[in-house]
């Protein structure tokens, strides 16, 4: 991990920005954390947050929020927390959220590099990583999330035999994230049970395989493969 990057996996690093959609996601205040805000709550999601016990899910890097809108519509039964750190496109997203005709959702502005200080060890039972930014160019591979502090901060607050699931299309982040996974600091963590750069040729009757996000549809079009992993948590 470069230096430039470390702060963001440090206790005392504080976000800061001018972006007036920062201000106007205060309108979703209701279901809406914003930076800091979102790290206020590990450990008590379910019973503070969701007033009520039921499977955590967490998605990183929504985007326009397909699937988090889809996933909490036919899964009324788990507690969502969808996260972007792109302004304008959590604006437009909390607009959405706003009309979903359930409530089982929350939204942070924040960013998944934070996710251990956001939940508490073993309180989430799903995490989603789904066509995140490959950052194709050498002097921003320091900028790609998946990485061994982020897995470790995965493994921290994924339950035992908790999950994290990512697809993304780009041959370059995929191979770099084999590399980083097949790691044996990585290994200790997590078991591989889903590794494919082609995912429905190779693994179609896969979970993975049965939706596709939006950015997804727009990689299919195009005829592109599609990566996807399944990583188990190893702790006991
Ligand atoms: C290419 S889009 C994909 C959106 C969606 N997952 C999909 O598949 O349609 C990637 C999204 O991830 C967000 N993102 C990238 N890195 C992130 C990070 N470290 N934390 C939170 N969001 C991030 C970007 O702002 C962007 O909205």
């Amino acid at each position: 991990m470069s230096k430039k990057n470390d702060h963001l996996y440090q206790k005392d690093f504080e976000y800061k920005h001018r972006n007036p959609y920062h201000e106007k996601l205060s309108e979703f205040d209701e279901f809406v954390m914003r930076d800091n805000e979102s790290e206020k709550y590990p450990g008590v999601w379910n019973k503070e947050v969701f007033d009520r016990e039921a499977p955590l899910c967490v998605e990183i890097g929504t985007g326009y929020g397909h699937f988090m809108l889809d996933y909490c519509e036919q899964n009324p039964d788990v507690n969502f927390v969808g996260m972007d750190f792109r302004f304008k496109r959590s604006y437009n997203l909390a607009r959405k959220l706003a009309k979903h005709p359930h409530k089982n959702f929350k939204y942070l502005r924040a960013r998944g590099e934070r996710i251990q200080f956001m939940f508490e060890e073993g309180e989430v039972d799903k995490l989603f990583y789904f066509f995140p930014d490959p950052w194709p160019k050498k002097r921003h591979h320091k900028k790609r999330l998946f990485q061994q502090p982020f897995l470790e901060a995965a493994y921290k607050v994924l339950r035992p035999g908790g999950t994290l699931f990512v697809k993304t299309d780009h041959s370059g982040y995929a191979d770099w994230m084999v590399e980083v996974m097949d790691k044996p600091e990585a290994l200790e963590l997590f078991d591989i049970r889903l590794k494919t750069l082609n995912l429905y040729e190779e693994a179609p009757e896969h979970y993975l395989a049965s939706f596709q996000t939006k950015f997804e549809k727009i990689f299919l079009q195009k005829n592109d493969r599609i990566k996807a992993f399944e990583l188990v948590s190893k702790k006991q």
